[in-house]
């Protein structure tokens, strides 16, 4: 998909492996989306290898997100934007299609993995978490629990806070995602954010919730953008349930899509149905992605040249 194309679709007859890296990189220029789609590569790669050993398609997820939490260029894990007051609350979700199965982290403080925590989630009764429970579980599982923070984004806050309208509804970058379609046709959808930048202390957004990650038997959907848009229009949860009720996956996103455009929203999505039919689509101008099959690369993000 060139940036000018908004919406791409296509279909596979077995394994699909869709990642991306926000709707707002925190580099938005032609070298930060270069470096960006390189590592997405790079992780796709390893997915499909765990996938075509058989390790589970929801396991294969959370590693997928780890990977991408542990590289401070995603706003995800270990550099992530950071809130109004400096702090930096991190959030996650899981969604295990098979199972229709949802577990998350909302507004972690100390947590480097969400992503690690949304797995073991899956298999207790309280399976949404926010402090003190995320970092008590934790420490209680003996996972990693320290800062995020990293000198870049400190000196972008610091930078921010110098102007006027503080605190802002300033974007710096967004959520990072997967969706799957494993080898027996499962599917999972995860998402792993540092939120939007500089918002309001406390500040939750969509992807701890149904509306910015959903799956089922049908579809698997994971959300970036603007979590107020996002939360607004159920997006995740309504283009699943577009799908259960009989349309196309590329028929559900149009018409999400139409509708976002009308409203004027800052959004897009990665999407994979039980039918082998996957699908990006966005209103905003950048989104960084890659889709693989079990051979390799099928689809990618190509910024056009004039990207500075
Ligand atoms: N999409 C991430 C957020 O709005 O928090």
């Amino acid at each position: 998909m060139t940036q000018e194309v908004k919406q791409k679709y296509g279909k596979e007859d077995s394994l699909i492996v869709i990642i991306h890296g926000g709707a707002g990189p925190q580099d938005p220029n032609k070298t930060g989306i270069e470096k960006a789609n390189k590592a997405l590569k790079k992780i796709a790669k390893q997915v499909v290898k765990k996938l075509i050993e058989g390790i589970p398609a929801s396991k294969v997820a959370c590693f997928c997100l780890q990977e991408l939490e542990k590289d401070p260029q995603f706003n995800a894990g270990v550099g992530s934007a950071l809130q109004s007051d400096g702090i930096p609350r991190l959030s996650a979700s899981l969604m295990n299609g098979h199972k229709q199965s949802f577990s998350g982290v909302i507004s972690a403080t100390y947590l480097p993995h969400p992503s690690i925590l949304i797995e073991k989630l899956q298999k207790r009764r309280a399976k949404v978490l926010t402090s003190p429970g995320t970092e008590l579980l934790a420490r209680e599982l003996s996972l990693p629990v320290h800062s995020n923070l990293t000198e870049k984004r400190s000196k972008r806050w610091l930078k921010q806070m110098d102007k006027a309208d503080y605190p802002s509804s300033y974007f710096d970058s967004d959520t990072v995602g997967c969706v799957i379609r494993d080898l027996k046709g499962r599917l999972t959808a995860a998402s792993s954010t540092g939120g939007i930048g500089h918002e309001y202390p406390g500040r939750v957004g969509d992807t701890g919730t149904v509306s910015g990650n959903y799956a089922s038997r049908f579809a698997a959907v994971a959300v970036t953008g603007k979590g107020e848009q996002i939360t607004d229009d159920a997006v995740a949860a309504r283009i699943e349930t577009r799908i259960r009720d009989g349309m196309s996956l590329e028929e559900a996103s149009n018409k999400t899509y139409q509708e976002a455009l009308t409203k004027k929203r800052r959004y897009g999505w990665i999407a994979v149905s039980n039918k082998g039919e996957w699908g990006v689509t966005r209103t905003t101008n950048l989104l960084p992605y890659v889709v693989f099959n079990e051979k390799g690369l099928v689809d990618e993000f190509i910024p056009d040249t004039e990207i500075e």
